[in-house]
């Protein structure tokens, strides 16, 4: 079925050549934050992804002491004078009292370790001897593979009564889609353990190197972290508190994760948050990728959606709110204060003593009602007082419009927040209706933050009643984002949501970036943020036809933007009729222009989409076009998002 067909469009005729007027004279600016990328720790995006960890409850932490191990043996959950003081639970293997077997443990990771070949991995251990008494003690670590078969081992011997860390490298000459580690007692004096880690060695300061390189190649503005509904938490206690998240990861205390049994057909009870991947992580992925990072807080309100407003710690009274106030207080000062401040010195004693030029905070992730506002004012005053220079993000709730959305606008503007996120996950017709959204929003007022969207068309195969990425709703929103660039006075930034999502263990979808524990694969939605992303210019361009802004009539969306540093104008164009349409480009104003670039996104099938087997079925393709002069006459495919990029002619010597 075609994706005219999927959203009953009119079928125009194509020998009509449509007349597209572009305004070569700059207009508004376009802010390095507007296309850019939102992170939660939901479908094991944090740890089991894009945290390298790959152990699973390696501090025996969970409350089931022993989830993700399995033991053999003689081995015990001990927590008699522990290494730390927040993860105070830790394994002692002792002998098994028989000769001839052996004590140990063995864990498979996040649904089975993944084993590169060729790649090394880095093992490490914080270790004592059991028994004061004791003289030595020796533990074997191997990885094997998934026959049950060693693919390299370790020996480390533990001579220490105090706790000391140990490190190994192991190397795979093999890949191995589930493998495991095991570890055994190989000594008759017994020994503790605690903290058991194993990182690839093409870790990036302990993330997934391919899924950083897929972040960074999407060149993003902006990175919201750490989400999402699990900065509100299931309760209050389980809200997302980041001075967790910091200082050694040994010592960071685990929290649950609010994703972990929530959806009923996607039960996860060991889904839990080790917060190795923390703020500090997300401050630095945010300078590496280009960036500029939007922390989320707790409003001190937990999850709208799991909790009655009036429910026993749904929310902290506004008496009560002091120390969620001072969280936001100290994380401004922890990502920008002095290294002689408290959180600051912490900050440089991490590693990185430069500030990292914080510019603005979200506080509350999707909240709505009376509850809010007023708890944000009192976080606005204090923040507004003491960092003036920061902006702030408010919410205007879970839905794209109604009696809440406009409530939420209506207070937001009240206050005065600088940015209002607002979250849509609608169908793809909805998107391709609503390509005129912002076209007469306020301009006076806060700017837009489409702080989570995605366009979620259902009715797959075998799945009737779950959305899947695939080329449809991505078109779908290639054509939305016409008139987010269109509109970019007043949306000042967007993020699709969710971001990552391992194949066996996600709980929402689509999402941007699917993985396993080898490999990971761009959708076809992730193509289409690329394109906008790496394709945002500097200033919007008007672009009209019959004076009129294109944004569905006859099935065309297009928007136009100049780049002021390549000196190019760039024109994205969304067909989504069955035939191709002709349409001449007449760039008014500009010089006569060289020859460009077309760089087109198609699929046949509304359907199609990309795996990890086949990661590139619907990718980009680039060719050559002339001009005519400072006109160019196109032919946009069928179902076809494009590209067109043209640079005035320099006159030769
Ligand atoms: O992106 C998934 C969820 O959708 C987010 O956690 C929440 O903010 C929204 O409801």
């Amino acid at each position: 079925m075609s994706l005219a067909a999927a959203f009953l469009l009119p079928m125009g005729a194509s020998a009509q050549q449509h007349q597209f007027t572009i305004n070569a004279k700059p207009g508004a600016p376009i802010q390095s934050t507007m296309y850019g990328i939102f992170f939660e720790d939901i479908n094991f995006g944090a740890d089991g992804g894009l945290y390298a960890e790959m152990i699973e409850n390696r501090s025996f932490e969970f409350p089931s002491r022993l989830m993700g191990w399995n033991t053999f043996g003689n081995v015990a959950v001990n927590d008699v004078k522990p290494a730390f003081e927040r993860n105070p639970h830790y394994v002692t293997i002792e002998p098994s009292g028989h000769a001839e077997k052996h004590s140990g443990l063995e864990n498979r990771g996040f649904f089975g370790m993944g084993l590169k070949k060729d790649m090394t991995y880095d093992f490490s251990v914080h270790a004592r001897l059991h028994d004061l008494q004791g003289r030595e003690a020796k533990i074997r670590i191997e990885l094997v593979d998934d026959q049950n078969v060693p693919v390299d081992r370790q020996t480390i011997t533990i001579g220490n009564s105090q706790w000391k860390k140990f490190t190994a490298t192991l190397k795979s000459d093999r890949t191995v889609q589930k493998g495991l580690i095991r570890i055994f007692l190989e000594s008759s004096d017994a020994v503790d353990l605690d903290h058991v880690s194993l990182f690839p060695g093409d870790n990036w300061n302990g993330l997934r190197a391919d899924l950083v390189k897929d972040l960074e190649d999407l060149k993003p503005g902006i990175f919201r972290f750490p989400g999402g509904c699990i900065v509100e938490g299931t309760d209050l206690a389980t809200r997302y508190q980041w001075k967790n998240s910091v200082g050694p990861a040994e010592d960071r205390p685990l929290n649950e994760n609010r994703w972990n049994y929530t959806f009923a057909h996607r039960l996860f009870p060991n889904y839990y948050q080790t917060y190795g991947l923390g703020f500090y992580e997300y401050f630095i992925l945010s300078e590496k990728i280009g960036a500029e990072p939007l922390p989320i807080l707790s409003v001190g309100l937990a999850c709208q959606y799991q909790n009655k407003d009036d429910a026993p710690n749904a929310h902290a009274a506004l008496e009560d709110l002091q120390p969620y106030i001072d969280e936001a207080l100290d994380l401004i000062e922890f990502a920008n204060g002095a290294t002689t401040t408290k959180w600051g010195k912490l900050r440089a004693d991490m590693g990185h003593p430069a500030p990292f030029n914080l510019k603005q905070i979200g506080v509350g992730n999707e909240q709505w009602g009376e509850l809010y506002p007023v708890r944000l004012k009192a976080f606005m005053d204090q923040i507004r007082k003491k960092y003036p220079e920061i902006k702030i993000c408010g919410s205007s709730g879970p839905s794209a419009s109604g009696e809440m959305f406009d409530y939420g606008w209506k207070e937001m503007r009240r206050l005065g927040v600088e940015l209002v996120d607002e979250h849509y996950y609608m169908s793809p017709d909805w998107f391709l209706k609503n390509a005129g959204r912002y076209d007469n929003y306020d301009r006076k007022g806060p700017k837009v933050f489409a702080g989570e969207y995605a366009s979620h068309m259902k009715g797959l195969d075998g799945e009737p009643t779950v959305a899947m990425n695939n080329f449809g709703a991505a078109l779908s929103e290639a054509a939305f984002m016409t008139g987010l660039e269109r509109n970019a006075d007043v949306v000042h930034q967007a993020t699709y949501a969710p971001l990552f999502a391992h194949v066996e263990g996600w709980q929402w979808r689509p999402d941007l970036i699917w993985f396993d524990n080898l490999k990971s694969v761009r959708s076809v939605n992730w193509y289409v943020q690329m394109l906008y992303s790496t394709n945002k210019g500097t200033n919007v361009l008007s672009l009209t036809e019959d004076g009129k802004a294109v944004k569905g009539e006859g099935g065309l969306y297009a928007s136009a933007v100049y780049d002021k540093n390549a000196k190019q104008y760039i024109v994205k164009i969304v067909n989504v009729n069955e035939q191709a349409k002709e349409i001449a480009l007449n760039f008014k104003g500009a010089k006569a222009l060289a020859a460009g670039t077309v760089t087109t996104l198609h699929a046949d099938n509304p359907k199609a989409t990309n795996s990890l087997d086949n990661p590139h079925n619907v990718v980009p393709q680039e060719k050559a076009i002339q001009a005519n002069g400072s006109n160019v006459s196109v032919s946009v495919p069928a179902q076809t998002f494009v590209v067109y990029k043209f640079s005035e002619m320099t006159n030769k010597k």
